[in-house]
């Protein structure tokens, strides 16, 4: 199996500012090492603060690490951000939790959903390609002259999605895409990223609070606390054979919401 991306040895630091003062300051995230084969479903699980969302803009290369290395598609992050930035952005997509995060609610659909086109592949999408890309998420074109607040929560984040694939990306990080609906519409929209990641041959990183969601559908897990790895391996073994007590108390807590949802 081809590994796409690979992270080794990464720390960073929201407050490195401060770290010359206190050079024993906890650090946002420390020695974190991940790597993900391509096409496969990767989870990463923790709780609030634990650092998953700092993890995924590292991957994505939003913000930048204060020591380590990241490799995607066999070349350094460094090396693509200096020389194919709009390349590896295009490969690298993100969806946010809550859609009025990526959505501007003074734009309308069409032009939000218009955006990563422009700006990564510098051209106008045609109509048929909106249409198109609505489509793939289940909507139709109707949604396009609408402005954010006229359409549901669900609705929203399958345009986010539709946006976020509008590029063709390789990898889609999803970030907690689903905590912001209600458990009918998870399910949907969770189905959904499953479907798409099968159609379009997706990497597919989901990020989530909840152990019973990403042991649902994604084949590794990577546990976070404090910003460290805790755990990290194929979703049977994590789940029959946690390693550390903090994942115990994790899969313990999954498997009582699992009843309670049956
Ligand atoms: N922009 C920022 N500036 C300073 N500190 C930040 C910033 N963003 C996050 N942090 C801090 O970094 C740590 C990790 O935050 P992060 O958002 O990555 O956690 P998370 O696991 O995604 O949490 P959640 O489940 O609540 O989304 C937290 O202590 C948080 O307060
Ligand atoms: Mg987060």
């Amino acid at each position: 199996m081809t590994v796409l991306l690979e992270a080794s040895e990464l720390f960073f630091d929201y407050h490195a500012h401060l770290r010359r003062r206190d050079p024993n300051a906890s650090w946002t995230l420390r020695d974190i090492n991940v790597a993900m084969p391509a096409g496969s479903t990767v989870g990463i699980v923790g709780e609030s603060g634990s650092g998953k969302s700092t993890l995924v803009r590292l991957l994505c290369g939003l913000i930048v690490q204060s020591r380590g290395r990241i490799t995607f598609d066999g070349r350094s992050l460094t090396e693509w951000l200096s020389e194919d930035r709009r390349e590896f952005h295009r490969r690298n997509q993100i969806v946010f939790q809550s859609p009025a995060s990526s959505l501007d609610p003074r734009l309308r659909i069409k032009t939000s959903l218009s955006e990563p086109t422009k700006a990564l592949e510098q051209r106008k999408p045609e109509a048929t390609e909106l249409r198109n890309w609505l489509q793939d998420v289940g909507l139709s074109g109707e949604v396009l002259s609408r402005y954010p607040h006229q359409l549901s929560g669900g609705q929203l984040q399958r345009i986010a999605v539709a946006r976020a694939l509008s590029v063709r990306p390789d990898v889609l990080y999803a970030d907690e895409p689903t905590s912001a609906l209600d458990v009918s519409v998870q399910a949907q929209v969770l189905n959904l990223l499953m479907g798409l990641k099968h159609r379009h041959g997706l990497t597919l990183v989901l990020v989530s609070h909840d152990l019973a969601v990403v042991a649902r559908v994604c084949e590794q897990i990577i546990v976070l606390k404090d910003g460290q790895v805790v755990e990290a391996g194929g979703t049977a073994e994590v789940m029959s054979d946690p390693k550390t007590d903090y994942t115990r108390t994790l899969v313990e807590a999954s498997r009582a919401t699992s009843l309670v949802r049956t």
